[in-house]
């Protein structure tokens, strides 16, 4: 009894010089759970939604929109005669780069040996290599490679197909690299933007379906299309 007193008075004491020790609330086991969960999950749908987001504040602004069936399939007719390795800048989830290497081969038009998807979203570049997995036995030529990275940063030299899904910004931006970039045999065919300067050699579809090709004698810009 004596001893609780004297415990009593030597924390009122400890209150009124100001030197008491407050404790932090304790969380129970249940509101840890719920805690942890949370930031589980707030962290999960930060890491996939962060590479989606962050194409919108780079300089050239791309975000991922799929190419449409008919996009595709005019892209296929443009690759009529073609062949060697070809790139898909800005992959996405590696549709153009599978319909391209499902209908490639001796019953087709065109004959390409490589094909390689080049993409910043590591998210898309894992989904497209799984989407290589899932279509492997209609594959039956060329090898699919998918790449996490930047299109700027690519050699567009050692390709003899270029394909892109841009934006008018990209496009300006592309058309100079390709001044130094493109091979002499080599093509772009670009999607639904067109390049700025250049003129096209062949045009193929209508409304945002169109595809424009480009070859190194689009750059003399009184070429007859
Ligand atoms: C309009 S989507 C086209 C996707 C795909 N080619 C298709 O047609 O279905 C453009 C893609 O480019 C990617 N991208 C944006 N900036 C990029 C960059 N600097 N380097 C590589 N990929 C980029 C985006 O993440 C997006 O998936």
């Amino acid at each position: 009894m004596n001893e609780t007193k004297k415990l009593d008075c030597d924390i009122c004491e400890q209150i009124s010089q100001g030197t008491a020790i407050s404790q932090p609330p304790r969380l129970t086991s249940a509101s840890k759970f719920v805690l942890g969960f949370g930031v589980a999950i707030a962290s999960i749908i930060y890491g996939v939604a962060i590479p989606f987001v962050l194409p919108g504040f780079r300089k050239v602004c791309l975000p991922y929109i799929p190419a449409t069936d008919k996009q595709i399939q005019n892209i296929l007719i443009c690759l009529k005669g073609r062949s060697g390795a070809l790139v898909d800048l800005g992959s996405g989830d590696g549709r153009i780069i599978l319909s391209v290497m499902k209908a490639n081969g001796s019953n087709n038009d065109f004959n390409i040996e490589k094909a390689d998807g080049v993409e910043l979203n590591p998210w898309l570049v894992l989904y497209s290599k799984y989407s290589k997995w899932r279509h492997r036995r209609s594959i039956t030529s060329g090898s699919v490679s998918f790449y996490k990275k930047d299109i700027f940063k690519t050699d567009l030299g050692i390709y003899d197909n270029i394909v892109v899904f841009g934006v008018e910004g990209l496009m300006t931006e592309l058309e100079c690299k390709l001044e130094h970039d493109l091979k002499s045999n080599g093509v772009l065919i670009a999607c639904r933007f067109p390049l700025p300067n250049w003129v096209p050699v062949l045009i193929e579809g209508e409304g945002i379906d169109r595809v424009w090709v480009y070859d190194r004698t689009s750059m003399i810009t009184d070429t007859i299309v």
